[in-house]
């Protein structure tokens, strides 16, 4: 047995956690990688690399780790280096450099028949061209992995009727490719990516080629079969929407490194570079942020056996109309107008008991922002409360924090607030 070097160690640390993990991936094509393994260390860009050796950095120095069952994203314009990081995770392209584990196991290790295993077993692969085979009936091209395996024509036709019928096909076994629509190819592709039951699933850009619509119907449709399979995906797109809404995390390339990885939100309200912000510059935000995002905490809170001059003390030193009423839990009771609270202590009271309590519209703290213009502009005086799920408040929604945690920086543009 021969012991692990401490770096080796280092490199493998954790890694069994993941469904895939990258370690200083880097890929080069052309005659002399080493020499351009070489540049790379003395701060060489691509460009530089590729006019002075004619090798072309493919992927540089691409890590992450993706979870079981996350949908996760790269994203990058074409040629960033997308499709080399896909296949070198099962070495359909030969890595230069670095480490792949799938579920711990170091793939870099593997000879060719523990590979072919992987592939077979655990991996599952959808191509943007769906590489159907054009005289084959649907069911066959399903079941092509399962013939070359061996497996019998009964219990293959099966696996594939039955996987069809998941991705909704069932009635379409026995039709050509050519019968089908593009959307319709693409599920016969993604079925014979899931026939063998593969925990990762790796995807090359699998709706780029389908009209708009068509995309949108197969994006819902990935989600929804992602809810029932569970599988981990290493989903490739360069576009952006479909990343947002697709993605549990993003990893965005450029010029085959990794520039940022992060959730929809953390990429498009903390863009880590221009590269990022360009691409995220035309988002509409109210789609990705919530509630939570958009609320102010800057409003007074009271609690229901507050007296009425403590009341008064508190909000007297802001300008709001009202003050939010809670319990001693903070659980949201409702809103009381600062005029009643006032009218009420020249009234010489010392409870805020008898005060009107106004109800105000909850939302959770994950409800999109986009739904939150509606509720505001048919209630407009009042602002809702974002409670979380035992009803606790969070904070408010008013048109002001709306517009504030919109804007990119979080300033409130002139003439916005009031
Ligand atoms: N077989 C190859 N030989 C030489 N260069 C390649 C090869 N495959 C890809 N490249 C280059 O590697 C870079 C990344 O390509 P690719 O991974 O296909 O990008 P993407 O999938 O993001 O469009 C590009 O500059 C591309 O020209
Ligand atoms: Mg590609």
């Amino acid at each position: 047995m021969v012991s692990l070097s401490r770096e080796a160690q280092d490199k493998e640390m954790g890694t069994e956690d993941y469904a895939i993990s990258l370690r200083n991936l880097y890929k080069v094509f052309g005659p002399d990688p080493d020499q351009a393994m070489q540049l790379l260390s003395e701060g060489e860009g691509k460009d530089e690399i590729l006019e002075s050796t004619g090798n072309t950095v493919g992927v540089h120095d691409a890590s992450f780790d993706v979870e079981p069952q996350e949908i996760f994203i790269v994203m990058g314009l074409s040629g960033s280096g997308k499709s080399t990081l896909l296949r070198c995770v099962i070495r359909l392209i030969e890595p230069t450099h670095g480490s792949i584990f799938l579920d711990g196991e170091d793939v870099t290790e593997m000879d060719d028949g523990q590979l072919r295993q992987l592939r077979r077993e655990k991996t599952g692969m959808v191509f943007q061209q769906f590489a159907l085979f054009p005289h084959r009936k649907v069911i066959d091209n399903v079941a092509y992995g399962l013939e070359i395996q061996g497996v019998s024509r009964k219990e293959r036709h099966r696996n594939s009727a039955e996987i069809l019928d998941t991705v909704g096909l069932s009635g379409w076994e026995d039709y050509y490719p050519e019968n089908l629509s593009g959307g319709m190819q693409q599920r016969v592709g993604l079925a014979r990516a899931l026939v063998h039951d593969p925990s990762i699933m790796l995807l090359d850009e699998p709706f780029s080629a389908l009209d708009p619509l068509i995309r949108r119907d197969m994006q819902q449709e990935l989600l929804d079969l992602q809810k029932r399979l569970n599988k981990t995906m290493l989903f490739i797109t360069h576009d952006l929407d479909e990343a947002l809404r697709l993605g549990d995390r993003i990893a965005i390339m450029n010029d085959g490194e990794i520039v940022q990885i992060g959730t929809a939100k953390e990429i498009i309200t903390e863009p880590a570079d221009d590269y990022v912000a360009n691409f995220v510059q035309d988002i509409d935000r109210a789609k990705i942020l919530t509630a939570v995002d958009v609320a102010t905490a800057e409003v007074p809170v009271l609690r229901q056996d507050h007296s009425v001059s403590g009341a008064w003390q508190e909000i007297s030193e802001t300008d709001a109309f009202y003050v939010v009423l809670t319990d001693e839990h903070r659980r949201l009771i409702g809103m009381v107008y600062s005029h009643d609270i006032r009218a009420q202590l020249e009234n010489g009271s010392v409870s805020l008991d008898p005060l009107p309590i106004h109800e105000m519209e909850r939302v959770s703290l994950e409800r999109p922002v986009e739904d939150l213009f509606p509720l505001l502009s048919t209630n407009s005086s009042h602002p809702l409360a974002v409670v979380d799920r035992d009803g606790r408040l969070e904070g408010v929604v008013d048109a002001s924090s709306l517009v504030s945690g919109l804007t990119k920086d979080g300033e409130v543009p002139r003439g916005a607030s009031q």
